[in-house]
């Protein structure tokens, strides 16, 4: 295994994307009923589409390097070091309030591993859906979550090098000293402990297996786990210039069907749609574009019409949207 120095570095200098095809012969987000339980996906890395939702995330440069650089050192570092001397998990948390990008981060950095971190065998994806563990199976979580762990995940982690996607993590491990608000507090403190003890056990014996895991409210999550991972970062609210490169990227890939909103895309008039969207999240800004296309019937029916005016009219109904419902 070896590490493609200048692509940890700059991404300016990664290696060319090659075909990936998805394990589970689906696309992602269709149903996967094949799957075994709790599993919403497999697929090989690198995949060109999580790839895309990597470049497609505009934050702080800095934060995309330290999570690459972290990612990889699970797969070079941590399977050569004790853990008597270096305690790492090979868990990376992501945390931010909703629609920051961090599922898109996540799968996006588990492709961007597989790109820097040449492994012979090549890489797998197994992004896990923790709502199908726990809850849904009253009274048989823990089984659940233990069968996840031990079999499916120990069967792929030693067949090659696995990241694995826990999506919405708190639901996997939701803080123990909070039972008392769940509707089935035994079952998911039984659950928590499964998923703890099992990730205590695989970061014991696979070396060659990095977990991502996701949280709209970290403070939801037993604080066992946040502290067993071995980098957290807060993805945060984009900037005006993050918001500017979201509507220049959405307008522009908009624009290879409809060509006339290139201009728009162009315009340093968006500079103003960027300033009007302070406080709203990247999901926000993007469907922005939309809304704006809804503001008039006959946009919406040829959205090549748009105008910086639709969008800054769309920027302010949610700006007054928003503030309303922080009124109330
Ligand atoms: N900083 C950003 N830059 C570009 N696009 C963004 C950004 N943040 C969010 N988006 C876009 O918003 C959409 C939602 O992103 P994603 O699902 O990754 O967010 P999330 O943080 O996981 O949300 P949630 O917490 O609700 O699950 C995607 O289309 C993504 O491209
Ligand atoms: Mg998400």
């Amino acid at each position: 295994m070896a590490v493609m120095e200048s692509a940890v570095s700059s991404h300016g200098t990664k290696p060319s994307r090659g075909q990936t095809h998805s394990l589970s012969g689906k696309s992602h987000g269709s149903t996967t009923t094949d799957l075994p339980t709790g599993i919403a996906d497999i697929r090989k890395l690198p995949d060109s589409r999580f790839l895309e939702l990597w470049d497609a995330i505009v934050v702080d440069p800095s934060i995309k390097s330290r999570l690459l650089n972290h990612a990889a050192l699970s797969f070079t570092l941590r399977p050569r070091i004790s853990r008597a001397v270096l305690p790492l998990h090979g868990i990376i948390l992501l945390t931010g309030v909703p629609g920051t990008g961090k599922t898109s981060l996540g799968r996006g950095l588990a492709a961007r591993t597989a790109e820097v971190v040449q492994d012979q065998e090549g890489f797998r994806y197994i992004e896990v859906d923790p709502h199908a563990l726990v809850g849904s199976m009253l009274g048989k979580s823990q089984r659940a979550v233990t069968e996840l762990f031990r079999s499916t995940l120990v069967e792929r982690a030693m067949q090659a090098a696995t990241i694995v996607l826990l999506d919405e993590v708190e639901t996997l491990v939701a803080d123990r000293t909070k039972m008392s608000l769940q509707a089935n507090p035994v079952d998911v403190h039984r659950a928590t402990d499964a998923a703890l003890v099992e990730l205590d056990r695989l970061a014991e014996d696979h070396g060659r297996l990095l977990f991502i895991a996701t949280s709209n409210f970290p403070s939801a999550i037993d604080a066992a786990f946040t502290s067993r991972a071995d980098l957290v970062v807060t993805i945060p609210l984009p900037n005006e210039s993050a918001r500017l490169a979201i509507l220049r990227h959405t307008l522009s890939r908009m624009a290879t069907e409809l060509p006339a909103l290139q201009g728009i895309a162009a315009s340093p008039d968006l500079l103003n749609v960027a300033r009007a969207t302070d406080g709203l999240d990247g999901r926000t800004v993007r469907k922005l574009v939309a809304a704006a296309c809804a503001e008039d019937e006959d946009v919406a029916l040829e959205p090549e019409r748009l105008t910086i005016e639709h969008l800054l009219a769309a920027a302010r109904a949610i700006a007054a949207a928003t503030s309303e419902g922080r009124v109330r």
